[in-house]
């Protein structure tokens, strides 16, 4: 199986979990988008839900599909959000943002009674830090927010796309910082966020129920034990 069809395995598996009457969070990325054609299909043949897209991209393709969409203002609390992620560690906490959603994602996570993650194997690790870590950074300063970044123990790259400097769905740019590893992701996350011009950054500490693995052998389903 090539990784395409590890990912659809896992984005469809997850859309099982969604009921009628419920409130869903939609995530952003290419595993994800499995789950949300899926939910096309069954919102075709009757499921009566309403989504609450975490990017512009998932807005389009979920409306597209003939979703019900609202925004996180009308709810006091998700029932079920299902997204992606970039990195998943053993105990699910998590590294988001390498498709720049990650603001809207963590917002999301925070206020969803319960968080499925869907990724393929590769995405498994003991420890976070392979992937880049996305912190989201306002425009003004940001080169100087950088410098600060650095000294916690990271390479920081600002993320470009097609050349020019990436700007996000809530108009500020991507930083991706390159640890050696993250052992402590809890205190990094939040160290990073006391940063002045750091609007949050893409550790999803304790946020994760579940993960749903796409491997060659099957699904997997990992659960938080906390
Ligand atoms: C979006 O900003 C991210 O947090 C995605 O959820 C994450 O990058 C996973 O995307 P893929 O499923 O495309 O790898």
């Amino acid at each position: 199986m090539d990784v395409e069809e590890l990912k659809r395995l896992a984005g469809e598996k997850a859309a099982e979990r969604v009921k009628d009457g419920m409130v869903v969070g939609l995530g952003t990325g290419s595993t994800v988008k499995y789950t949300i054609l899926k939910l096309g299909e069954m919102v075709k043949e009757g499921l009566d839900i309403v989504a609450v897209p975490t990017s512009k991209a998932t807005e389009k393709l979920a409306k597209e599909m003939g979703i019900k969409l609202a925004n996180l203002d009308d709810f006091e609390r998700i029932d079920l959000t299902i997204d992606g992620a970039d990195e998943v560690d053993a105990n699910l906490n998590l590294i988001k943002g390498g498709g720049g959603a990650l603001l809207r994602e963590k917002m999301i996570a925070y206020y969803s009674n319960y968080e499925i993650i869907v990724v393929d194997e590769r995405k498994i690790s003991n420890v976070l830090g392979s992937f880049p870590l996305p912190v989201e950074v306002v425009k003004f300063g940001y080169k100087r927010t950088m410098r600060t970044l650095k000294t916690m123990g990271c390479t920081p790259e600002i993320r470009r796309k097609n050349g020019d400097i990436f700007v996000t769905d809530n108009g500020n740019h991507i930083v991706d910082c390159k640890f050696a590893e993250i052992r402590n992701p809890e205190e990094i996350e939040v160290e990073i966020n006391m940063v002045p011009g750091v609007v949050e950054n893409g550790i999803f500490a304790n946020l994760a129920n579940e993960v749903i693995v796409g491997t060659k052998n099957g699904i997997e389903v990992l659960k938080s034990r906390k």
